[in-house]
């Protein structure tokens, strides 16, 4: 299941529904960074570098109705013109943006086919000063794009780097952890091949010199693919589990989020991972990913501990046994599942400890191992303040009574008086 290679040597190439889906979710992301970072009324430049690594050649057929369909290149730059225009429609002090795109291609052909459509698209005079258009390797131009983010965005390095490969080989974890030492507030969106990666694990091919390459060289906790293969009841979930951890802990980002890209075809096929160093980013894309469900699947629990389910404990759940896994899907039934969960959940973290715990650090420390968003769990919450298994109090003391009411700095403690059934 691992995804054809386009070919624009003759024109636009055919786009499956699926990879029209990931256009969708950058689109959203894109438009909600905007959102959020342009906030202050008295903000009136925004710095932004948006790179797309891997840009293809910018035209596609879409394979079921045949329509012309955009590359991501052209999702990046409508996504700013959309942004200028909503986020100055209502202000009295207009606020400039002030973005850098590069878009960088490793194939002759979709590089001078996207040269081309940008062009016919009028940003020809862009080409050359805000538009930079480069026909190489990724890997071969991150310094420099780093170092060009740098310069312009010497506080923060705001910036955001999609990395679209078409495997897994291509981004190393090396790669990653290096924009995020040097640009503190980059974010990165990548793709990873999982199911590529684990026929090829399952096939015996993978090397440890291969994976010390991908920067991922414990993926396999020292053992041979055979002896997981004979020992381990479902063990594509337990690798893939594995190497979810693996690949986030050495990217080096703080927060991100693993889910699926759904394919029509059954399990999905690869991961569309955000990276980024901020819980406020995570939640955003989370939020995404909850109103496009659409769009995602997650193999994984509902609550806290979501990967508790996969890979490192398949017996814990009888529906995720040998792959009969219930997707999660970010819908109703979802947002009930997430609910429920987090209402058993929360209460015992906020009861570990004497002083409770802050709505803010409660989401920050434990939101990448959710698929639940903020208003999830200020929802659940919410839940918890009315059947007085806890008390939310703000900083001034004033106890909150809704989940409507609750800020990042109130601290949820244990109830004064415990009712019978809490725990
Ligand atoms: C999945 S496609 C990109 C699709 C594009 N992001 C979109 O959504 O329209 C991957 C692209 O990366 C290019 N490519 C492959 N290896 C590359 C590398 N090391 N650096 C830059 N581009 C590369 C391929 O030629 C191909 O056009």
């Amino acid at each position: 299941m691992s995804r054809k290679p386009y070919n624009w040597k003759n024109g636009p190439d055919f786009i499956q529904q699926h990879s029209v889906a990931k256009h969708r979710i950058l689109q959203s992301y894109l438009a909600a960074y905007f959102k959020t970072l342009v906030s202050s009324p008295n903000q009136d430049l925004l710095r932004l570098t948006l790179v797309d690594g891997f840009a293809g050649g910018g035209l596609y057929v879409h394979n079921d109705t045949r329509e012309l369909v955009k590359g991501s290149p052209f999702i990046f730059l409508n996504a700013t013109r959309e942004a200028e225009y909503l986020i100055n429609k209502d202000r009295r002090k207009p606020v400039r943006l002030e973005v850098d795109y590069f878009f960088v291609e490793a194939d002759k052909h979709a590089h001078s086919h996207l040269d081309k459509v940008l062009r016919d698209d009028g940003y020809g005079t862009q080409i050359g000063n805000t538009i930079h258009l480069q026909h190489a390797k990724f890997q071969d131009q991150a310094d420099s794009i780093i170092d060009f983010v740098k310069r312009k965005s010497p506080r923060n390095g705001r910036s955001i780097f999609a990395l679209d490969q078409y495997g897994y080989k291509e981004v190393p974890t090396q790669l990653i952890q290096k924009i995020f030492a040097k640009l503190p507030s980059a974010e990165v969106i990548l793709t990873f091949g999982v199911d590529s990666f684990l026929n090829y694990a399952s096939d015996g091919k993978l090397t440890q010199s291969l994976l010390d390459e991908i920067g991922i060289p414990d993926v396999l906790n020292g053992r041979s693919m055979e002896d997981i293969k004979s020992s381990e009841r479902d063990w594509r979930l337990f690798i893939q589990s594995g190497l979810y951890r693996t690949l986030v802990t050495r990217c080096g980002a703080k927060h991100f989020t693993p889910f699926f890209i759904r394919n029509n075809k059954g399990h999905g096929d690869y991961w569309l991972i955000h990276l980024s160093q901020h819980h406020k980013a995570r939640d955003v894309m989370t939020e995404v990913h909850w109103d496009n469900n659409n769009y995602f699947i997650h193999y994984g629990g509902a609550g806290l501990d979501m990967f508790q389910m996969v890979g490192y404990d398949p017996d814990h759940d009888a529906d995720h046994k040998n792959q009969n896994v219930l997707g999660f899907e970010f819908d109703d039934v979802a947002r009930k599942a997430s609910i429920s969960a987090l209402n058993e959940q929360i209460p015992k973290r906020v009861y570990a400890n004497d002083e409770g715990v802050s709505f803010g650090i409660l989401f920050a420390t434990t939101c990448n191992d959710s698929p639940a968003s903020a208003a999830i769990y200020r929802e659940s919450v919410g839940f918890l303040i009315e059947e007085k298994v806890i008390e939310v109090v703000s900083e001034d003391g004033v106890k909150r009574r809704s989940a409507q009411q609750i800020k990042p700095n109130d601290q949820i403690i244990a109830p004064q008086q415990r009712g019978l059934f809490t725990l």
